[in-house]
């Protein structure tokens, strides 16, 4: 990415000396008396914990270990970090003393209450297509979270970009303000599912490739990288060795976890998350919409992994992952392991990590494990980043991808595990 920043800053430059214009009028909203709790509608703040649950708000919003919506998450980007602000109530360092229009003003157009312009790092550009009546329900719910005092650090960003004017540019280009009307010749379910996937969900800002300026390319949801991992291609579900089918979809969004695709590991688990925390109509409705936008499937022939190709003959880096993975590994993944039989444990076969055409997830799970889920103890897998060596693991995935995925090798995988590796004590 880096030998992209040029690209970036230029068009950035460009597009923002064209529309500094523009966002020299964005004017401060005055600031209110912050409203007591009971002001608000207890049903709106009910249903606002569902919007802000849909919109992982408090995956964002919340850093290690601190208070939720105080902010002080560091978000890497290629252009440096930015700190996630805090969206509690207090006063002096919240949005308290916002008011809704002014709260409103920031998801649909990116612009905080004194007037300056915020970073896409904050997805507005999806958060605009939400109703007016989800954002109300959203700030009520916010505005009656306890207030935490709490102040983000300064951004460390690359020198151009501290200028905030720039970012009416980039808005030029991407961001297209307020909700889409509903299509008539689509079901019911379908509309709230694309509503909530390409509005509050977000997800094309991790399951799209991004431009060298951070815009998301089209088509949508060709897959993309977030944090060292590989979020898959939303449009391919139907080219998987095993095909998704819309119930797997919804299992797996609601439960962070599907008999047949296994756990959503790293970015994806806080997401699935939080949508435990919303109707079931609302994951259906997602799963609905997202497998109406599937390429057809491939010839059934390609699917069925016996039609792989023979593989080569195990080279002395498979043979030494065999061995490591009976030990490390084969405890919990091999057929004949005593958990695989506890929950209907997926062959790792049919893992996005292991047939994927990059071995960064295998990579990231391996080192990182699966956290205990909100869904119980049986999508735990251990860290191993202390246990093996870069070399280790690159055997280790050498021999999961030929014996296991029956694909043909990773390039150059124990260079990528140092890459990573260093990327994530960053
Ligand atoms: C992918 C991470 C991410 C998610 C998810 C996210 N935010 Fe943010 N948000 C940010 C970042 C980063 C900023 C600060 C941007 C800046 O300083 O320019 C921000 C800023 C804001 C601000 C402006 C605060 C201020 O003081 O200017 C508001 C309001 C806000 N977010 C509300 C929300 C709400 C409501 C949701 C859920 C619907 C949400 N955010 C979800 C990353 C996120
Ligand atoms: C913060 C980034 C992020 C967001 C937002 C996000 N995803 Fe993901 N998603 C990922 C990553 C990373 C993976 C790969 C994790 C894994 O394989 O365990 C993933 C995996 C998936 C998978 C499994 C794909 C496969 O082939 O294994 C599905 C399905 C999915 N996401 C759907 C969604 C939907 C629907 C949304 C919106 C409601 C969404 N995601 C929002 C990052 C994200
Ligand atoms: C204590 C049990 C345990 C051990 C040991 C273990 N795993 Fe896992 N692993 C899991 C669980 C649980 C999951 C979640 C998916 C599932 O339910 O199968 C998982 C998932 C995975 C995935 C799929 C991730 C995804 O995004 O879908 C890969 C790849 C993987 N493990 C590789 C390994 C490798 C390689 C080793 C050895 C270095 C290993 N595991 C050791 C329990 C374990």
């Amino acid at each position: 990415m880096k030998t992209k920043y040029w690209v970036w800053i230029a068009g950035v430059l460009v597009a923002g000396a064209a529309a500094a214009a523009a966002w020299v009028i964005q004017p401060a909203i005055a600031p209110i008396q912050p409203p007591a709790p009971n002001d608000f509608d207890s049903a709106s703040v009910a249903r606002g914990a569902r919007v802000v649950a849909q919109g992982d708000c408090m995956v964002c919003h919340t850093a290690a270990g601190g208070a939720p919506y105080a902010g002080g998450l560091p978000l890497r980007t290629p252009f440096g970090t930015i700190y996630t602000t805090n969206i509690t109530p207090d006063a002096a360092t919240g949005i308290g003393n916002w008011s809704l229009a002014a709260f409103t003003r920031a998801l649909r157009h990116g612009v905080s209450r004194d007037g300056h312009l915020l970073y896409p790092a904050f997805p507005y550009i999806h958060y605009t297509r939400m109703s007016s009546a989800d954002i109300t329900d959203a700030y009520a719910y916010l505005m009656t979270r306890t207030p935490v005092v709490a102040r983000a650090p300064d951004n460390d960003l690359l020198l151009p970009l501290r200028f905030r004017p720039l970012l009416a540019g980039w808005n030029l280009l991407y961001l297209h303000p307020g909700p889409v009307a509903d299509d008539p010749r689509q079901s019911a379910e379908w509309n709230r599912g694309r509503y909530l996937v390409d509005g509050a969900g977000h997800c094309a800002s991790c399951h799209s490739t991004l431009d060298p300026i951070g815009g998301e390319r089209s088509p949508a949801f060709s897959g993309g990288n977030i944090d060292g991992w590989d979020a898959p291609a939303l449009t391919a579900l139907l080219q998987t060795p095993k095909p998704w089918n819309r119930e797997q979809l919804a299992l797996y969004l609601r439960h962070g976890w599907s008999p047949e695709h296994g756990a959503a590991a790293g970015p994806m688990g806080p997401v699935a998350h939080s949508l435990s925390q919303v109707p079931e109509a609302d994951t259906n409705a997602i799963a609905t919409y997202i497998m109406s936008l599937q390429k057809p499937a491939a010839p059934a022939t390609a699917t069925v992994t016996t039609s792989a190709p023979a593989p080569a003959p195990a080279s002395a880096m498979v043979q030494q992952g065999a061995a490591l993975f009976a030990g490390a590994c084969a405890g919990c993944h091999s057929a004949e392991a005593p958990m695989m039989s506890t929950r209907g444990r997926p062959s790792l076969a049919l893992s996005s990590a292991v047939t994927g055409e990059r071995p960064d997830n295998l990579i990231q799970v391996v080192l990182n494990g699966i956290p205990w889920s909100h869904t119980g103890q049986s999508t735990f897998m251990p860290p191993f980043a202390a246990a093996l060596t870069d070399q280790q693991i690159a055997s280790i995935a050498a021999y999961v991808r030929a014996d296991i995925g029956k694909r043909p090798a990773w390039p150059e995988v124990e260079r990528r595990v140092n890459k990573i590796r260093k990327e994530n004590q960053q």
